[in-house]
């Protein structure tokens, strides 16, 4: 009798019933499948990573369950440089790229393929097949990814005997393959730098996930203002689980941990608790992203009155920021410096707060001593893609000293926050937040507002407002 697990309530596994388990399956192997969407672009970012790195082995792993507790896991989410070299969402795995002699590569996905019925690794165990699901076979993996698949637990073996291949790993993902390679850490750092570069650039499919992750964004936004009068009568909860359905219905999850922050959590640049009141005569800042089964993301927030109508304060602060996007918005386009959207933000929100007297002019000085920051806070944007802060290894002239190219997708989100205990602005002031964040495509022309299905003016906003009461 094999042993069971401590705690377990069965004392172990009899040979009879080992026996029992392992015979009696039908043939599952799926012959229907086809090849995914996604394959060939994943081949041209492959060819893109291989040019890279002539004569190098490089190893991108997909990750491992993480423990909670127990038995108990984390839900998996794969290393996005590896869904995007391979399409692929699966654990355990790893993207090899195999160096020849022509300077190009072999590709390899290893894969934890699907278990056998000859043994019991199918069925015992927390991770085994018949308690999570069943996985792909080789040939099944193949034949959607498009990729030459070996089984993983072959992969340390292979690199051990291969150990005079120079080498580089993704670090910080599969401890395990990790300690099968030598490699060097500056080295590996350059192959992550890389991966991030080469998702600056936005392929056609891409673009076209970032569409669905914004529209599922757009109607998530629209469900949870539309049940608003329901948060009110219990708390920001009620608009975080609001929008989490939709974003499992449509996609998979969200893209990061919903901000629903009413009153005066808006100034809480990453308030996620959200188990706070949802006032009337507040505002309500929210900040939430559908992210697609393929794992792109969208970003957006809108910031706006629970009662429906701005006070006069709230309203000059919300016009500011308005302008300020606006202004930013003007600077997204092909050959511009990446920065210029920030600074023309930036340099609108400083003129307005030197004007409101709460920081001090020149707005020239102000602006160059970054004295706007106590109340703007953070950058006015970043890239967005599979990771909500997208391709955030890539060199800096690459990226933030880098220019504008078609096909890049960011967000321009800039910000006013006014602390509530902040006493160099008035009693009125305190505790207001206001952020208005869009998705934008750089096109060949200038620019496309991925998310403006939403209303973005105070009046819209207050328009909006007034429909979705009813
Ligand atoms: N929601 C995170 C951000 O706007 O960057
Ligand atoms: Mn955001
Ligand atoms: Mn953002």
């Amino acid at each position: 009798m094999a042993k069971g697990r401590k705690n377990g309530l069965y004392g172990g596994v009899s040979e009879e019933l080992s026996a029992l388990m392992r015979t009696g399956w039908a043939d599952t192997e799926r012959h229907d499948l086809e090849q995914a969407e996604q394959a060939p672009y994943a081949a041209a970012r492959r060819a893109a990573l291989s040019a890279r790195f002539p004569g190098e082995r490089l190893v991108v792993p997909s990750g491992n369950l993480k423990v909670r507790s127990n038995d108990d896991t984390y839900p998996f989410r794969p290393h996005s440089a590896y869904v995007h070299m391979t399409g692929d969402q699966a654990r355990d795995c790893a993207l090899v790229l195999e160096p020849r002699e022509d300077g190009g590569h072999d590709a390899y996905g290893y894969v934890l393929p699907r278990d056998g019925r000859d043994d019991d690794t199918f069925w015992i165990g927390y991770t085994a097949e018949l308690w999570m699901g069943r996985r792909l076979s080789l040939a099944e993996a193949e034949r959607v990814l498009g990729l030459a698949c070996r089984d993983v637990r072959e992969l340390p073996g292979r690199l051990a005997a291969g150990a005079d291949v120079p080498t580089r790993i993704v670090r910080g993902v599969d401890p395990a393959l990790e300690a099968a390679v030598t490699t060097d850490e500056e080295r590996d750092t350059e192959l992550e730098d890389a991966l991030s570069e080469l998702r600056l650039v936005k392929d056609a499919w891409e673009i076209g996930e970032l569409r669905k992750a914004v529209d599922s964004t757009v109607r998530g936004f629209t469900d949870a203002i539309g049940d608003l009068s329901t948060a009110v009568a219990t708390s920001e909860r009620w608009i975080e689980g609001t929008f989490f359905r939709r974003a499992r219905l449509e996609g998979n999850s969200v893209g990061y941990g919903s901000i629903c922050a009413a009153g005066e959590h808006a100034t809480i640049m990453h308030w996620t608790s959200n188990d706070g009141p949802v006032r009337p005569g507040e505002l309500l800042l929210f900040d939430a992203g559908v992210e697609t089964h393929s794992l792109y993301t969208a970003d957006v927030t809108r910031t706006l009155p629970i009662s429906g109508t701005f006070t006069p304060v709230q309203r000059q602060v919300y016009d500011a920021v308005y302008e300020a996007q606006q202004a930013g918005f003007d600077a997204v386009k092909p050959g511009a410096p990446y920065r210029a959207f920030h600074e023309a933000a930036q340099r609108h929100l400083a003129a307005k707060l030197v004007e409101w007297g709460f920081i001090e002019g020149p707005v020239d000085r102000a602006y160059e001593l970054g004295l706007q920051r106590r109340f703007t806070m953070a950058g006015t944007g970043h890239m967005l893609g599979l990771d909500v802060h997208d391709c955030a290894s890539a060199r800096n002239e690459e990226y933030v000293d880098g220019v504008l190219v078609p096909g890049m997708v960011l967000t321009v989100e800039p910000g006013l926050y006014f602390q509530p205990d902040d006493l160099t602005v008035p009693a009125e002031w305190r505790g207001i937040g206001v952020r208005i964040e869009d998705d934008l495509l750089v096109t060949e022309t200038g620019h496309e507002n991925l998310s403006a299905g939403l209303p973005r003016t105070s009046a819209e906003v207050e328009e909006w407002m007034a429909r979705v009461a009813g």
